[in-house]
């Protein structure tokens, strides 16, 4: 009987899969230190595979060298200075630590934050090899020093009527007053001075459509007078949309419920209401939930335009792949596979981190084909500018994904593939040429999107990817 070890065996590494009927050996699992017993690989009765800093047939020898097992913490890598051995002591080897760690053995997380580098009262979360601020509104921008508050043209007019819209217009007088959504403008004057919904209308709402993604940081709302009574909206939601397809009603993070915002308590006075996370958006709904008399109203909008702040050059930051910002759970792809089908070996989608480290450190697809996708959930619309793949090695064998294409959507489950501007086909991305090496692409132009998708489109051995996302909040 012929045994061979995973890691000694070069020729195994052709061999990845495993034939259920001839288990027999591997009932008494012969493999020792935590060692998989896997039979019908090849020609072999079985193999073990070893945990890290176990070699040998069966696994009962102990690794040698500095570096075996890894003494480096949080995936630094470790480097033989001089690969001699003096006794029982190992000789010297360096840790080579990740961005955000330090120390003889990156067990180290360097704080970030330590620098204070959020503004205006943002709050620092320190990552791994990076912070990020979450601003309070209305301030924006990595480390919040941005103020978004324009008057978006509601009242000065920027805003113009066919960017107005309503569910219903109540008329007035026997039908010859129009109160209509183009009316809805702050302080607003005349006898016919606001959007009014018809009172048939149960669930009345009133959109303006910015024409462009843009973000939004509060809104001013006000009531009217009609017929010397005062009318107006107690209480409202608001709903928003990037595409005018699907609208998401504005939540504060963390809340399961929506967030219903107090709206005025007279007919003239104003009141303003923070989005706080703010919202981006190109198309914004408010709806009333609880009004006085009828639903009337006059707006204005507080943002800023995005590409103020985030042209493709000053947008292009890590979204957390590699820093964890984005967490295992945003991370879902078609399948994954199992190296010799044995789960401590699947390569998970939570996995698809640049530069993880780690016997399985990839996202690698079940099967081979080009239905197999990995998406990211950012949470919120960001802006995406571009992507940086890499391939990795299971066992030994070098594989990655040479060509891939990507797709997005707002709501998970409508998606548009990114085009080629020329052609007007699907953009075809060039991908890896190695087991390591980041490829960078960018986005021309960019896109704002909730999810993202990456489809393998050509791939070397298996499709197997880690990739980071680049772009910013703004
Ligand atoms: C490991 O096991 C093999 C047989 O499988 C044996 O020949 C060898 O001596 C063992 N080595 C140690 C260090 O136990
Ligand atoms: C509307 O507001 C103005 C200014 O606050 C006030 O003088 C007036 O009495 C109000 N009208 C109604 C009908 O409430
Ligand atoms: C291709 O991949 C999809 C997604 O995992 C899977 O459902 C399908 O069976 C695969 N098709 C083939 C021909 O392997
Ligand atoms: C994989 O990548 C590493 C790091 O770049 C490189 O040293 C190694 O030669 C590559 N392995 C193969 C088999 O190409």
């Amino acid at each position: 009987m012929r045994l061979m070890s995973v890691r000694k065996s070069a020729f195994l590494t052709l061999l990845q899969w495993i034939c259920p009927l001839m288990s027999d050996y591997c009932e008494v699992n012969v493999c020792q230190n935590g060692g998989t017993c896997v039979t019908g690989v090849g020609e072999d009765p079985f193999i073990c595979i070893c945990v890290d800093g176990f070699g040998g047939n069966t696994c009962n020898l102990t690794e040698t060298g500095p570096c075996n097992p890894n003494p480096c913490e949080n995936d630094g890598s470790c480097e033989v200075i001089t690969p001699t051995r003096r006794g029982d002591v190992f000789g010297e080897y360096i840790c080579k630590c990740q961005l955000g760690f330090d120390g003889a053995h990156c067990q180290i997380n360097e704080n970030d934050c330590a620098s204070q580098p959020c503004k205006n009262g943002g709050v620092c979360r320190d990552l791994d090899g990076d912070f990020t601020c979450q601003c309070p509104s209305p301030y924006v921008g990595k480390q919040c020093k941005l103020r978004c508050t324009s008057l978006l043209g509601m009242e000065g007019g920027g805003i113009v009527e066919s960017q107005i819209s309503a569910s219903s217009v109540h008329y007035g007088i026997m039908g010859l007053q129009r109160w209509g959504p183009e009316l809805a403008r702050l302080n607003n004057h005349g006898i016919v001075n606001a959007w009014t919904s018809a009172a048939h209308d149960r669930n009345p709402w009133i959109e303006i459509d910015l024409q462009k993604t843009m973000r939004l940081t509060g809104i001013i709302t006000q009531g009217a007078s009609r017929m010397g009574s005062a009318e107006f909206i107690k209480a409202f939601k608001v709903s928003t949309s990037v595409d005018g397809e699907a609208y998401i009603t504005y939540r504060v993070d963390g809340q399961r419920k929506d967030k219903v915002f107090v709206g005025n308590i007279d007919n003239d006075s104003t009141k303003t209401n923070l989005f706080d996370p703010p919202i981006v958006a190109q198309y914004i709904r408010i709806i009333p939930v609880v009004c006085r008399k009828a639903c009337t109203l006059r707006m204005e909008l507080l943002g800023c335009e995005l590409n103020v702040y985030s042209n493709a050059a000053g947008c292009s930051e890590p979204m957390g792949m590699k820093s964890r910002l984005i967490s295992d759970g945003q991370v879902s792809a078609s399948s994954s596979y199992r190296t010799w089908g044995i789960d401590t070996f699947t390569w998970y989608p939570q996995f698809a981190r640049l530069d993880k480290q780690g016997k399985t450190n990839a996202w690698s697809a079940a099967t081979n084909n080009r239905s197999e996708w990995i998406q990211v959930d950012l949470e919120k619309t960001k802006r995406l500018t571009g992507i940086i793949t890499q391939g990795a090695k299971d066992f030994g064998v070098v594989q990655f994904v040479s060509m891939f294409k990507v797709s997005y959507s707002n709501d998970g489950e409508t998606w548009s593939v990114l085009k080629d501007e020329k052609t007007g086909s699907d953009k075809i991305f060039p991908g890896n040429t190695d087991n390591n090496t980041h490829k960078r692409n960018l986005f021309e132009p960019p896109f704002y999107a909730r999810y993202v998708r990456v489809l393998p489109w050509e791939w070397h051995e298996r499709i197997t990817l880690r990739m980071e996302l680049l772009g910013c909040d703004d």
